[in-house]
């Protein structure tokens, strides 16, 4: 278990460590990084999401022959992380989970949800990608402040990671679902909310603290232009192994949007511990497109450093959490499903003007 400690998260302190100039973003001991996707790591046994098989009655098991098919059922393993650390305690009795499937005929739609706003004062994005053995994250520099607002968002909100999650096969692999379908990916951009707080430690703390966006992933012939920056050979090549960093400058942080779009929102948690309830979740409705040559790049990433087993990170996300009676709100009209998402509330408006390409 003390080895196993060593995992790196990629929270507030590796955050602002990557911003450094320094390259080398040394994993500090620390049990509350204690957290794993899967159950364990090199024979060492670090908490998943849920709790480890061994600990589920055999079939056979008197206990689960009784229940019938209860045990089948994965909600049905103890939610491991909100149990092996206090702080954590939302992961497992929270009740505003995330991520969700979501049933697109329980959204209500909301015509007075304004379009999403992007503002970069004008500045392309430059920043470090980076393996954090747990996700590929893309870690904005200081400057320029890139900002989100509108749609649900009642306060200006603050970029602080693009995390990239992904699956071991496709059409597998995001956190969040559609009719019960998942996608080869997920992006995540998240955000805390600067009008209230100072950083993103502190906005996990509070209410109204953090706002993520959330872009399904399709494998498919094309590729969106923002992420082939990320994801060509000479990039992602740079992040094999855990703690490697790599820096890109000259992105344009509007290409990854969709040209079009409309979004679902809802109010959950953080997908990760402590799972703290303070996100107002926006996911885009329209999925974008990575070639198969890409997934397979991000498939090779490996969780470990070069020292040992490789194990890829794919598979880096929660398991699906009860909406319960939580409202899901969305800006399209399910009375028009042939209309397709036209005008100013479907584009991403960006510095002010809607985005046009
Ligand atoms: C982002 O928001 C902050 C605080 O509201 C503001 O000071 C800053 O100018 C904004 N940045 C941009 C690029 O709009
Ligand atoms: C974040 O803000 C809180 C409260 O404003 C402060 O105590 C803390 O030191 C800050 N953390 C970092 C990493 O700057
Ligand atoms: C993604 O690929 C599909 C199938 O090739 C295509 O129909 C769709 O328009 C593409 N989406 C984007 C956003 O380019």
């Amino acid at each position: 278990m003390g080895s196993a400690a060593r995992l790196s998260a990629p929270g507030a302190l590796v955050l602002w460590a990557a911003l450094g100039a320094a390259a080398h973003i040394g994993p500090a001991p620390d049990p509350e990084d204690w957290w794993s996707y899967k159950d364990n790591l090199q024979g060492n046994f670090v908490p998943g999401p849920r709790s480890p098989s061994p600990f589920l009655p055999a079939s056979g098991d008197p206990a689960s022959e009784r229940s019938g098919t209860l045990y089948m059922c994965i909600s049905s393993r103890p939610p491991f992380w909100g149990l092996v650390n206090a702080a954590w305690s939302l992961c497992a009795v929270g009740k505003r989970q995330s991520p969700v499937d979501v049933e697109l005929k329980r959204v209500l739609y909301d015509p007075f949800l304004p379009p999403l706003r992007l503002s970069t004062g004008g500045e392309k994005l430059r920043g470090t990608l980076y393996n954090t053995g747990r996700h590929v994250s893309f870690l904005p520099a200081p400057r320029p402040v890139v900002n989100v607002s509108g749609g649900p968002l009642l306060y200006s909100h603050r970029l602080s990671e693009l995390r990239l999650l992904f699956g071991a096969r496709d059409g597998a692999g995001s956190e969040h679902q559609i009719n019960h379908q998942g996608f080869s990916a997920e992006v995540q951009l998240i955000h805390f909310n600067q009008e209230l707080y100072g950083n993103l430690s502190a906005a996990s703390r509070g209410p109204n603290g953090l706002a993520i966006l959330s872009l399904f992933v399709n494998v498919a012939g094309s590729s969106n232009p923002f992420l082939s920056r990320l994801l060509n050979r000479d990039t992602i090549t740079r992040i094999s192994y855990k703690n490697d960093a790599y820096f890109l400058q000259d992105l344009s942080l509007e290409l990854l949007f969709p040209e079009s779009f409309g979004f679902i929102t809802y109010q959950g948690s953080l997908s990760t511990p402590p799972c703290s309830e303070t996100v107002t979740w926006i996911l885009i409705d329209r999925a974008l497109n990575i070639t198969s040559l890409q997934m397979h790049s991000l498939r090779l990433l490996s969780q470990n450093p070069p020292s040992q087993i490789f194990q890829s990170l794919s598979g880096n996300g929660r398991p699906l959490q009860p909406l319960a009676h939580r409202a899901l709100r969305g800006n399209r009209d399910p009375r028009h499903p042939e209309r397709r998402c036209r005008g100013p509330n479907y584009r991403l408006h960006v510095d002010g003007a809607p985005h046009g390409r």
